[in-house]
């Protein structure tokens, strides 16, 4: 028996050391000293030895048990360690390679500017709201006073969505007031920048698709003066202290009276050059005192409360801040055109 136990140490230790990967390592531990292993084998065979002989011969087998354990272990260790010496070799990095080449992207002009009169409006205490560009013909006209039968509604001027002309795109921000008045607590003070939609075609001033923001407040005691007073203030913060405004009679159906407002031409001081394209004035928006229909419509009596609002033109704005000549150039959004800002 001590010579079998011999034998299976031998050929035992020899094959551990010749396994090459943890499944033969593994396959060895159950060969030897599984439950049906060549070891326990051996050990039932200690029946037939005599009582002196039997210790001797346990002792020598566990001896055997805990050796070929401790092979199998150290044989373990070191497979991982050449593994994973293997894995770090294959996977190696040459950190002298040069790194690829990361673009950082670039703010849109129009969105600098809008951001610029965001900020002043905010320093204003004005808030800043979002809404719809899917819009009902209810709050882009009806609401706004703006009857069946005017131009503005007819099919060659809107994106309509629906034979009944009920689903638009919104031609203008103005919806936006209705919004305001028929869910936020009075007073109010805000601004509303967006898209908007009209079947325009494309040139260097026209575009299906362009920007306005709207700006509205109600309160008890609005009075044309603090609307002028107001946008005076926003303009001389867009384009410097001292810009001289005219605020001109026009006509809207949602705001009586209105007026649009026009900024002397910065670059020829009014004597007229190619940027104003020879009339002294550049107009910048269009405003007015709140219609007292449209207000009493969204549930606010106008003999309690006032209030003024306006509209403008986003690309425009950002067009003559950042001498842009072509409307396109704006939408193209091509990154050599964007990076010159
Ligand atoms: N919505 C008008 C337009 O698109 C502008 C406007 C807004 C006028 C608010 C008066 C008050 O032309």
């Amino acid at each position: 028996m001590k010579e079998l136990m011999q034998s299976l140490r031998e050929s035992a230790v020899q094959a551990i050391l010749n396994a090459d990967d943890a499944e033969k390592l593994e396959n060895l531990r159950v060969r030897y000293l599984g439950k049906k292993g060549e070891l326990t084998a051996i050990l039932r065979q200690m029946g037939k030895l005599s009582a002196e002989e039997r210790p001797v011969m346990g002792q020598l087998a566990n001896q055997l048990r805990a050796e070929l354990e401790t092979a199998i272990e150290k044989r373990r260790a070191e497979l991982s360690r050449v593994m994973m010496q293997k894995k770090l070799e294959q996977e190696t990095i040459d950190v002298t390679l040069p790194a690829k080449d990361m673009r950082l992207g670039h703010k849109h002009p129009m969105y600098s500017v809008l951001d610029q009169i965001k900020d002043i409006f905010i320093g204003m205490g004005f808030e800043i709201v979002d809404g719809p560009e899917v819009e009902l013909a209810d709050y882009n006209f009806t609401k706004l006073n703006i009857d069946e039968g005017h131009p503005s509604r007819e099919w060659t001027d809107t994106f309509y969505f629906t034979e009944d002309s009920r689903i638009l795109l919104r031609t203008q921000t103005s919806p936006m007031q209705v919004h305001a008045m028929e869910t936020k607590s009075l007073p109010i003070r805000m601004i509303a920048p967006g898209r908007v939609y009209r079947k325009d075609e494309v040139d260097a001033t026209h575009s299906p698709m362009f920007h306005q923001i709207e700006g509205m407040v109600i309160d008890k005691g609005v009075t044309m003066a603090d609307l002028k007073a107001t946008l005076n203030l926003v303009v001389e913060k867009i384009y410097g202290e001292g810009t001289v405004t005219r605020f001109r009679p026009h006509h809207f159906p949602f705001t009586e009276p209105s007026c649009e407002l026009d900024i002397q031409c910065h670059k020829c001081g009014g004597k007229g050059c190619p940027t104003c394209k020879g009339e002294g004035w550049i107009e910048v928006l269009g405003a007015g005192m709140v219609h007292p229909k449209v207000l009493s419509g969204c549930g606010i009596d106008p003999d309690v409360y006032s209030g003024w609002a306006f509209g403008m033109g986003l690309e425009r704005l950002a067009m003559g801040e950042y001498k842009i000549t072509d409307l396109r150039l704006i939408f193209e959004n091509d990154v050599r055109f964007l990076e010159q800002f």
